[in-house]
């Protein structure tokens, strides 16, 4: 049986001989919580992580952590509800190298009843939770489809 080791602390510790060398991936939402974990997860286990994240400055934070402990990570500001801001931003992830996972990790929690959940926070996680899914998947999937073929990954909460 293949052994696999994920171990989020000591990260780097996994890099050689692991399932994810040469394997790019896209992780939105990166910058904080399981986003960051999962962006940690797969440097440790040699793949090259892409951190898309609304905060340019924590986006930044996470990828330093990554390279510093001997990963390999670059980080963008992107808003992924605005579709042509994704697209251009992707564009520059396509440039530098293919990608073969998307994580559609950035999301927003609205935990409540349906007599308060305004018509805001509806718009709120819709916008981010599914559109900003599309918007990803959208930009992603020529670029998966003319390589042969990728993985993407969408995170979902009962919460939203
Ligand atoms: N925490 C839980 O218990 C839980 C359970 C089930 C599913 N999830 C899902 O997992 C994902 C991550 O949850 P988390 O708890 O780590 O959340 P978190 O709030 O810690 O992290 C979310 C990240 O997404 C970023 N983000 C928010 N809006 C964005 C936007 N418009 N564009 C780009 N980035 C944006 C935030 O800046 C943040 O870095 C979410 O999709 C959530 O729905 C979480």
């Amino acid at each position: 049986m293949e052994k696999r080791s994920l171990a989020l602390k000591g990260a780097m510790a996994n890099v050689n001989g692991s399932r994810l060398n040469g394997k790019a991936a896209i992780v939105t939402g990166g910058a904080s919580g399981i986003g960051q974990a999962i962006a940690e997860t797969f440097a440790a286990n040699g793949a090259s992580v892409h951190i898309l994240d609304i905060s340019a400055d924590r986006s930044a934070e996470a990828a330093g952590r990554i390279t510093r402990a001997g990963g390999k990570a670059c980080s963008y500001e992107c808003d992924v509800t605005r579709q042509k801001q994704v697209e251009a931003v992707l564009r520059q992830v396509f440039q530098r190298e293919r990608i073969d996972i998307l994580v559609n990790n950035a999301g927003v929690a609205h935990i409540g009843k349906l007599e308060n959940t305004s018509e805001h926070d509806f718009d709120n996680v819709f916008r981010v939770n599914v559109k900003g899914f599309y918007n990803c998947m959208f930009a992603v999937v020529e670029h998966m489809k003319k390589q042969g073929g990728g993985v993407i990954l969408n995170m979902a909460s009962v919460a939203a």
